[in-house]
């Protein structure tokens, strides 16, 4: 019997207002994988981030909920309930407290857990994770680079020990070599036994380390494969490889 999801998406629908963004749009995400969404500017993937996470008005074509977690709707239910449930956000362009250290950026992460002792735990998993972070965390995050602080915001929400983890562009604006390093940080993550879905522009990166990814295009799926077949695709190839 295949793995049940950990997120079924089915025929999801959401809209600003009275304009719809997102089609009748349909993705799974199994437990212990990374799967990608690719797309170009405005074709929604931050959009359905936003729905997962409650942000955003949706519902599904035809009726019935549109976001099952192991199991359950998510329709409906309020972003902290869904926080609570085990799914974090990392937000596109790293927003961290720019005044605050890094060290109290994390703590801030972890505001969920029950005791001091457990938050110092968790604080010393994440600075065990990216390394970068434990050599700053006296500075203030308006002094660390764009990928030490997407580093920081990733942390951050490591400090909730979600079960799901969501990215949105997390090698935005960074260059290659930074970039590398945060998708190596993403694949310990994964490693370590955290399910996410991962949202991108950069496909070449994020297509080598995803199990399975979707393109997503006008609010639209229009192709789903395996990382690897995407890589090889001619229309992938044409329309976001440059070849
Ligand atoms: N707050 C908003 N109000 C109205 N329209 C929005 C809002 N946010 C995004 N949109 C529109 O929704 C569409 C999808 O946007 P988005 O999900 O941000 O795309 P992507 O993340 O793929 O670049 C775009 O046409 C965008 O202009
Ligand atoms: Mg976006």
């Amino acid at each position: 019997m295949p793995e049940p999801a950990l997120l079924r998406v089915e025929g999801l629908e959401a809209f600003y207002g009275d304009v719809q963004v997102l089609w009748g749009l349909s993705l799974s995400v199994r437990p212990g994988e990374v799967v990608a969404v690719i797309g170009p500017n405005g074709a929604g993937k931050t959009t359905l981030l936003k729905a997962i996470m409650g942000l955003v008005r949706c519902g599904r074509a035809g009726g019935g909920p549109a976001l099952l977690y192991d199991g359950r709707p998510l329709d409906g239910k309020r972003p902290e309930d869904i926080v609570a449930g085990g799914i974090a956000l990392v937000p596109e362009g790293a927003r961290v407290f720019p005044e605050m250290t890094c060290r109290d950026n994390l703590l801030l992460g972890g505001y969920l857990l029950r005791d001091r002792a457990e938050r110092q735990r968790a604080l010393e998993e994440v600075l065990a994770m990216f390394p970068r972070l434990a050599e700053r965390v006296r500075q203030p995050a308006k002094t660390m680079s764009g990928g030490e602080r997407q580093m920081l915001a990733m942390g951050r929400a490591l400090m909730g020990r979600p079960r799901f983890l969501l990215l949105d562009e997390p090698s935005l604006g960074l260059h290659p070599l930074m970039t590398s390093t945060i998708f190596q940080g993403i694949q310990r993550i994964n490693q370590q036994g955290l399910t996410v879905l991962l949202v991108e522009q950069k496909v070449t990166f994020a297509l080598k380390m995803s199990h399975r990814g979707y393109v997503l295009e006008n609010g639209r799926i229009k192709m789903s494969a395996s990382g690897q077949e995407l890589l090889r695709d001619d229309y992938v190839k044409r329309a976001y490889l440059a070849v």
